[in-house]
């Protein structure tokens, strides 16, 4: 089964409502690839409006959900509340989340499960911090977050997985081609060899971290790397070029 080209923009905690009508203008605009499915994590607060100004063909992301219905959770967004604004998509576990908020895989795997019985599509990220690829433990660090994931993972057809090395995000280094198509292939191996053949076989694994116009074909050639997670390029009109990148 051809894995369908998939970007997804996460914005972090960036814009107001005049430079997200930009962003809105230049992806309505485009023209986007239609065989690429394309999402944008924006800030909470301002999903519902992102949603009822885009085109219904590009997915609205939460960058985070808990792992709860309702209740007394202060600061937090649910699944519910997602979806009651339009919006179908989380990014979880991003490094930001594990790093800054200090997240553990043990929450990330609950908010995986939890999201995707809630109905929601999910985009879980993983990767390794540069002191753990120097020391060699890439696959090891990797293998452990994708584990904690996959064991929480009700519904694969729902979950797009990114693999995003921290030394890479916001950096501007990004990693080469083959450092990435070698951790992509290495992941779709683990899947084979955890979960099944299908799953492996279907599954896409998105590369992030410093993904630009200028870069974003010779990773898109990859054969196993299926789209990108773009941060701050996602703010700029050249993610107009990142989601055509297979054209
Ligand atoms: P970046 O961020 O493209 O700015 O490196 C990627 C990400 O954090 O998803």
């Amino acid at each position: 089964m051809a894995r369908k080209f998939f970007v997804g923009g996460n914005w972090k905690m960036n814009g107001n409502k005049e430079s997200i009508d930009k962003i809105i203008e230049f992806l309505t605009a485009g023209p986007l690839d239609p065989n690429c499915e394309v999402v944008v994590g924006c800030p909470a607060i301002y999903m519902d409006y992102v949603r009822s100004k885009l085109p219904a063909a590009i997915g609205v992301a939460a960058q985070n959900c808990y792992k709860a219905e309702k209740g007394a959770f202060t600061g937090e967004t649910s699944a519910a509340m997602i979806k009651d604004v339009g919006c179908e998509w989380a990014i979880l576990g991003h490094s930001e989340r594990r790093n800054v908020f200090g997240e553990s895989d043990q929450l990330i795997g609950e908010k995986v499960a939890f999201a995707l019985q809630s109905g929601l599509k999910v985009i879980p990220c993983i990767g390794e911090l540069l002191e753990e690829r120097e020391a060699g433990k890439t696959t090891e660090v990797c293998f452990r977050q994708l584990k904690a994931i996959a064991d929480n993972v009700s519904d694969w057809t729902r979950v797009v997985i990114a693999y995003e090395p921290v030394w890479a995000i916001g950096t501007g280094k990004t990693a080469t081609p083959e450092q990435a198509q070698e951790v992509h292939s290495q992941l779709r191996t683990w899947l084979a060899e955890n979960v099944n053949a299908q799953v492996a076989e279907s599954t896409r694994i998105l590369y992030g971290g410093s993904v630009t116009a200028a870069n974003c074909r010779e990773l898109a050639a990859c054969p196993d790397i299926d789209g990108s997670l773009v941060g701050g390029a996602s703010l700029k009109p050249e993610f107009v070029q990142i989601i055509n990148a297979t054209q």
